[in-house]
C-alpha cells in the first residue's frame, strides 16, 4: 500500500485550447478511498490516466509512495485499474481472466492459484471460476474485473466509473460491496464517478472538480455541510440545494437577505463570516431538508414566507414539495408521506436560516463560512 501525491499537475491535450486539468494538487493518504467527482468533461479520467501512466503529464509531478513516477511505465507503477467496461477476454474462463496478469508477470503457478481463489472467495464468485464471460451477468462480469485487479495485490487501485453499466439495484449492491472490500483490504483507492451519491457513500474524502480545477477536497460530511462555493453546494446533494437571488443588507446593525418576495434575518451564527463582506448581490442557498413546511415548525421560526405548491413528489419515506415563490421554485423535503398536500395549495413555509449558506453572486464563493 502507498500514499499518492499530485504536485501542480497539468494536462493539456495538443488539440485543446485550454488545459483539461490545471494545477492539480492532492495528497492521498495510505489506505484512503479518495473519490474524484464532477460533471462529465471536468478532467476526472484524465487525472486518473496520468496517475496510471496511460496519459503523459504536461507539467507537475506525481509520486506513489514517495517514488517519483512521471517517467515510470504503467506496468511498473504497481497499480491496478478497473474500468466501466469490464474488458474481459471472451475465450478465457473466469479463472484464466483473473490469472492472466499474474501469469504475464511470471508469478509462480501455485501462488496464482492461491491469489485467484482468495479473491474469488472475497468477491463470492468461487462457483463461477470455470465459466466464460458470456455466461455471466453484468454484475458478475464487473466482479471478475474487480477480481483481476485484486489478485495483483497492487499498491493502489484506480477505478473509473466501474458501476456505470449496472442497473440501479445492482449498482447500489456493488457499491456496498466495494465499501466492504476496501474495509477488508485497506488498499489506497482512487475512484472516479460523476455520481454524487457514490461519492458521498464511498469516499473517505471527496475531490470535487469542475473545468479541470479542484473545487474542494474534504470528507463527505464537510463537503455537504460546508461547501466552499455554489458549484460544490449545488452538485452535492439530491434534490439539489435551492438557490435564491437577492441582496445582503445591513440595517440597524443587523444583516438581512432581501429580494422582491422575502426579507429574512441572517442569524448571529453566520455574522462573523460575513462581517468582512460588503453588502451587495448574493445567493441564498438552502437545502430542501432545511425548508420547513409543518405549521408547528414554521410558527417557531422568525420569518415565514407564503408559497404555492406546484408539484408533490411522494418518494415513500420522503415527500418533496416543489413550491412557487413568485417566479422562483423552492424544493422542500418533508418526512410525511401522507396526502396533506395537493397541487395548487397555498401554505406558509420558513427557512432554517442557521443552516443556510450565503454565496457571493459574482464569484460563487461561500461567504458564510469561516475557512
Ligand atoms: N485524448 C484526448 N484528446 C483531446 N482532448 C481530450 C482527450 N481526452 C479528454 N479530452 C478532453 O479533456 C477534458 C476532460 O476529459 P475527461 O478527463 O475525459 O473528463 P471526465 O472523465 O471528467 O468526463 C474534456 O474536455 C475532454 O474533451
Ligand atoms: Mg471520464
Amino acid at each position: 500500500m502507498a500514499d499518492v501525491s499530485f504536485k501542480h499537475v497539468y494536462k493539456q491535450y495538443r488539440s485543446e485550447p485550454r488545459p483539461s486539468v490545471s494545477d492539480f494538487n492532492l495528497e492521498i493518504a495510505d489506505g484512503e478511498f479518495m473519490v474524484l467527482v464532477g460533471p462529465s468533461g471536468c478532467g476526472k479520467t484524465t487525472t486518473l490516466r496520468m496517475l496510471s501512466g496511460l496519459e503523459e503529464i504536461s507539467k507537475g509531478e506525481i509520486y506513489i509512495g514517495n517514488k517519483f513516477i512521471n517517467y515510470v511505465s504503467p506496468k511498473d507503477r504497481d497499480i491496478a485499474m478497473v474500468f466501466q467496461n469490464y474488458a474481459l477476454y471472451p475465450n478465457l474462463s473466469v479463472y484464466e481472466n483473473m490469472a492472466l496478469g499474474l501469469k504475464l508477470r511470471k508469478t509462480a503457478r501455485h501462488e496464482i492459484e492461491l491469489r485467484v481463489k482468495k479473491a474469488a472467495r472475497i468477491l463470492e464468485i468461487s462457483s463461477l471460476l470455470e465459466k466464460k464471460p458470456n455466461q455471466l451477468s453484468g454484475g458478475q462480469k464487473q466482479r471478475v474485473a474487480l477480481g483481476r485487479a485484486i489478485v495483483r495485490e497492487p499498491e493502489v487501485f484506480l477505478m473509473d466509473e466501474p458501476l456505470s453499466n449496472l442497473d440501479a439495484k445492482l449498482r447500489a449492491q456493488t457499491r456496498a460491496e466495494l465499501i466492504r472490500l476496501h474495509q477488508e483490504l485497506r488498499t489506497t483507492t482512487v475512484y472516479v464517478t460523476h455520481d454524487q451519491t457514490e461519492a458521498m457513500t464511498m469516499g473517505t474524502r471527496i475531490v470535487v472538480m469542475k473545468d479541470g480545477l479542484i473545487q474542494q477536497v474534504d470528507t463527505p460530511k464537510e463537503i455537504y455541510s460546508r461547501p466552499r462555493n455554489a458549484f460544490v453546494a449545488g452538485f452535492i446533494g439530491s434534490p439539489a440545494m435551492n438557490f435564491i437571488e437577492g441582496t445582503l443588507i445591513l440595517e440597524g446593525g443587523r444583516y438581512y437577505f432581501h429580494n422582491k418576495r422575502v426579507r429574512l434575518g441572517i442569524p448571529e451564527k453566520l455574522v462573523p463570516a460575513i462581517k468582512s463582506v460588503k453588502p451587495g448581490r448574493i445567493l441564498l442557498g438552502i437545502r430542501p431538508e432545511h425548508v420547513a413546511s409543518e405549521p408547528e415548525v414554521v410558527q417557531r421560526l422568525p420569518d415565514s414566507i407564503s408559497a404555492a405548491i406546484d408539484i408533490v413528489e411522494h418518494m415513500g419515506s420522503d415527500t418533496f414539495l416543489y413550491l412557487k415563490l413568485g417566479e422562483q421554485t423552492v424544493i422542500a423535503r418533508t418526512g410525511e408521506s401522507d396526502t396533506r398536500f395537493e397541487q395548487g395549495d397555498k401554505l406558509n413555509i420558513a427557512f432554517h436560516m442557521e443552516k443556510s449558506h450565503l454565496f457571493d453572486a459574482e464569484t460563487g464563493d461561500n461567504i458564510s463560512i469561516i475557512s
